[in-house]
């Protein structure tokens, strides 16, 4: 694709969209989110308001992680701390489709629409790409009306609305671009992460305490697979307890499935061959450097039947 026309068409399109008013979007840390920033932020400066919205269900040290890189591009990013939001609306939760419901709520209904409200911006940029159209038509994602998730309507709050820069782009059109303008490759190259984040990869409630177990497996996990090659790889948390002895004590401890897949497109999905070395030491690490775990597993399951998350 002509990677320069798409950016100079764009940048064109949402400065005269949006004229002397002001926009606002939120910054995911993903590639669609992170190029539409980019685009929005080379189109508009500072009518741009861009923010971060810290859920607590993050990866170790993501938040600041992400508004450091923005940082370095000249680009600042808001950081909003909505941590106990999301995790009183998780609290008592088990079942996996009531959580996923209970994050995007709290996302749009409760801290996105209240920075959009609190804002005086008239425009929203979003970072929706053609596959999540065609997917939210097919019925295999959920609408992608980001006004009504926001419970806006936009013909009632006249002066409201969406600017999608990124809707004509696949994923690989998306990376293409932001290895065009010089995006760090940690943006440009990241593996997938899921919206609701670490709480896809926790069986049962989510808890503060719960999340640092499974934040920590998951560091060792992305440390020690980075240069796997795989298309995805997790630590998640399961909701059940072993027996185990440590320090000559006998101990009911907690799980840690470790996943890591070979995929092109996420639709299917297999397990990787990793070497038994690699294993062991992964294996050992996670029983050894987080607490209260003393067990862990591989999961060899192909997708179908198991999906690549556990929530
Ligand atoms: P599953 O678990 O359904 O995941 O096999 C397929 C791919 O999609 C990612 N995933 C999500 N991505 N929001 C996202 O943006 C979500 O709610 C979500 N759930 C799953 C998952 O990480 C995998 O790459």
């Amino acid at each position: 694709m002509d990677c320069k026309k798409f950016v100079e068409e764009q940048i064109t399109d949402i400065k005269e969209t949006v004229g002397d008013a002001k926009a606002i979007n939120a910054l995911s840390g993903g590639v669609d989110s992170a190029l539409t920033t980019v685009l929005g932020h080379r189109a508009l400066g500072d009518q741009l308001k861009t923010i971060f919205v810290d859920s607590a269900l993050m990866r170790e040290g993501e938040p600041q992680r992400v508004v450091n890189t923005f940082d370095s591009l000249g680009i600042p990013v808001e950081l909003v701390d909505a941590q106990e939001d999301f995790l009183s609306a998780l609290a008592g939760l088990t079942d996996p489709e009531e959580k996923r419901q209970a994050v995007t709520d709290t996302f749009y209904s409760k801290v996105f629409s209240q920075q959009v409200k609190q804002s005086d911006a008239n425009f929203l940029l979003h970072g929706t790409i053609l596959t999540d159209i065609e997917e939210t038509v097919a019925g295999i994602k959920r609408q992608h009306n980001i006004l009504a998730q926001l419970g806006i309507d936009p013909e009632e709050a006249y002066g409201y609305s969406v600017i999608e820069p990124l809707k004509t782009l696949r994923k690989d059109n998306v990376r293409e671009v932001s290895k065009f303008l010089d995006l760090p490759a940690e943006i440009s190259q990241r593996i997938p992460f899921p919206g609701p984040a670490l709480a896809t990869r926790i069986v049962g409630e989510v808890t503060r305490q719960r999340l640092d177990t499974v934040r920590k497996a998951t560091a060792i996990v992305e440390e020690e697979l980075g240069d796997s090659g795989a298309f995805q790889y997790m630590a998640v948390l399961l909701n059940d307890r072993a027996t185990g002895i440590r320090d000559n004590k006998r101990e009911f401890g907690q799980i840690i499935v470790v996943r890591c897949v070979e995929s092109t497109d996420a639709r299917t999905a297999t397990a990787t061959e990793l070497g038994w070395k690699k294993l062991h030491r992964i294996c050992d690490r996670i029983v050894s450097e987080i607490e209260d775990v003393n067990r862990c597993l591989y999961d060899l399951t192909p997708k179908p039947p198991a999906t690549i998350e556990y929530i």
